[in-house]
């Protein structure tokens, strides 16, 4: 049995080793952001390259402010209304922080989560805690502890937090100022929306534009990822034996079984059910996962939730 309580959680973490702890968006895989080796181990743990770099977590802005060399006056405010909370703001990166954890880069990406197991664990371990999610790479990253037991096979300690209530991860961005108005760029949609984002700033009459990053801008960020076993399939219209045709023709085997997964009405009750979802109604390679795209999911309130399942997706019909 992997389940561990909070207290020993902290005290693994302060002795170097990674705990998987909940937080709102996702289970995260943690290490103390001063100890190499519990990093390393963290890669290790996922078979995540080390290309790939992992957001810090944080219990306030002040902590931030510490790891970051500069800290633009947007991401107080941001922070002041965001966190605790899945928004994740990209700075400069101080020298003190390792470049294990930016893969190389020279900034560093920082998070403030509001899941109290999460707060709790940062406060006393007393170091701010590097967590990429608790999944295998390229895998469908785990929304309750049980999905990391499912991950690691039980050789993980985790503390069971409850189902994640966000469901997906984080929004990565990055602020830059350029005269009067500030070009933010969105690296990864995700628990804060575009439009809460948008809605935001224009009650503080900031100037702004939202550029969509290339996932090549966040390393990482790579376009097959959160894969179920089975192979999933978006569909435009309603499932048929053509449809069971061509899917066959693309994956070149014989689909024997499909379930579909029906989204929620709205994209928060679709969010959360998304990662559990998939796991659900995955089995074999020869079972087939479909998602109908309905037009209302075009509306931006829906992109991060389609954002996972096209990365999820291997076919389009
Ligand atoms: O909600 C979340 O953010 C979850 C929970 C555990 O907090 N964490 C999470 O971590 O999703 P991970 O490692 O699965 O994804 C972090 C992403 C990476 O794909 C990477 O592209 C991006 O954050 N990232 C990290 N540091 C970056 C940097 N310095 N510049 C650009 N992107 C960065
Ligand atoms: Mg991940």
């Amino acid at each position: 049995m992997s389940a561990v309580t909070i207290a020993e959680a902290v005290e693994r973490l302060r002795a170097g080793d990674v705990v998987a702890l909940p937080t709102e968006t996702v289970y995260g895989l943690a290490a103390r952001i001063d100890s190499e080796p519990a990093l390393l181990k963290v890669f290790a743990t996922k078979q995540r390259p080390s290309f790939d770099p992992l957001i810090v977590h944080v219990a306030d802005v002040a902590s931030a402010r510490e790891l970051a060399s500069e800290w633009p006056a947007l991401y107080d405010d941001l922070a002041a209304h965001f966190w605790p909370g899945p928004l994740t703001l990209i700075a400069p990166k101080r020298e003190a922080v390792s470049m294990t954890i930016t893969s190389g880069l020279m900034t560093v990406a920082i998070r403030c989560p509001s899941h109290p197991i999460f707060l709790q664990a940062i406060r006393d371990v007393g170091v701010p805690l590097a967590a990429p999610s608790a999944n295998r790479f390229g895998r469908t990253s785990p929304t309750t502890a049980a999905h990391v037991e499912d991950e690691f096979g039980g050789s993980v300690a985790v503390v069971d937090g409850g189902a994640s209530t966000v469901g997906v991860e984080s929004t990565v961005l990055s602020a830059e100022r350029s005269g009067d108005s500030w070009t933010i760029k969105l690296l990864r949609p995700g628990g804060v929306s575009r439009e809460e984002l948008k809605s935001f700033l224009n009650e503080r009459q900031i100037q702004f534009t939202i550029q969509r990053e290339s996932s090549l801008a966040s390393p990482g960020n790579l376009k097959e990822h959160y894969q179920p076993d089975s192979p999933v399939a978006i569909i435009s219209r309603a499932w048929s034996a053509e449809l069971q045709a061509l899917a066959e023709k693309t994956l070149q085997r014989k689909i024997t079984s499909v379930s579909e997964l029906k989204l929620p009405a709205t994209p928060q009750h679709a969010a959360r059910a998304l990662y559990a979802e998939f796991r659900r109604l995955s089995r074999t390679p020869d079972h087939l996962i479909v998602i109908e795209r309905r037009a209302e999911h075009a509306n931006h309130e829906w992109e991060a939730v389609w954002d996972r399942i096209e990365r999820a997706a291997s076919l389009r019909l």
